[in-house]
């Protein structure tokens, strides 16, 4: 595991678009595309809207979600839609595999493991993403992972119902059977509002009902926590 300080959001998104471009080059170069799973939420906004002005080979660069919201496409909270907006609509002709968040949320869980088998890496019937971006809220979810939700989960996706602030309850999520196999998977986290949860996550008991980010481990990647110096606070 690394843990990287950034002085404020803007020198984290910085230096992950960076990071971002550079393990894309590597991955076209080497297996002919680039996987990754974008995260939703505020925390990320900045990095999409720098990478919206980067150099990449984007039409081998396959965009998937860790979660999203089961809201319509023009919804404020719908993950895909503000991505399109800040970096989709700027970076022209790349492939976008987003949950098709306007089905019931099952249809949609089930269509989205039916997208992610066309993309499998044998034995498994999902993919090993490149990069797996992830946010973590203040109760230590991740993704649409929330406090309690259900452990032992061996299929790929997930329709979970969850209250966070005011954004929509019902959501799909990736489960960790398919972040854990990640090659890189990236907490971005920002905020003193999140410096305790970081602290208990990292240095903390093994909890993970209580802190479903504790269930991300890969099992052959590098973990990696972009904290700015508010949330590594207590570290
Ligand atoms: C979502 C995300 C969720 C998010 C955290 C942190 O769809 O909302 O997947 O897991 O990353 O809630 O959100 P912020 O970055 O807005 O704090």
């Amino acid at each position: 595991m690394f843990i990287n300080k950034y002085r404020n959001i803007e020198e984290l998104s910085q230096s992950a678009a960076k990071a971002f471009i550079e393990i894309a080059e590597q991955s076209i170069a080497k297996r002919g595309r680039f996987l990754v799973s974008l995260s939703g939420g505020s925390t990320p906004m900045k990095l999409y809207e720098r990478l919206a002005n980067e150099k990449l080979d984007w039409p081998r660069v396959h965009f998937f979600w860790g979660d999203e919201r089961c809201v319509p496409v023009d919804d404020a909270g719908n993950t895909y839609g503000q991505t399109k907006k800040i970096l989709f609509d700027k970076i022209g002709q790349t492939n976008i595999h987003r949950i098709e968040s306007e089905l019931e949320p099952d249809s949609a869980a089930n269509a989205y493991a039916h997208t992610l088998k066309k993309f499998a890496d044998a034995p498994f019937d999902f993919p090993r993403f490149d990069v797996v971006l992830l946010g973590m809220g203040d109760d230590g979810h991740t993704a649409s992972l929330f406090p309690n939700s259900p452990v032992d989960v061996y299929s790929p996706t997930l329709a979970v119902t969850a209250h966070y602030q005011d954004r929509p309850a019902n959501r799909v999520t990736l489960t960790p059977v398919v972040f854990n196999q990640a090659r890189e998977i990236w907490f971005l986290v920002t905020g003193t509002g999140k410096a305790e949860t970081v602290r208990s996550v990292i240095n903390g008991e093994r909890n993970v009902e209580k802190y479903p980010a504790q269930r991300i481990q890969p099992v052959n990647g590098n973990l990696v926590w972009m904290l700015d110096e508010a949330a590594a606070g207590l570290l």
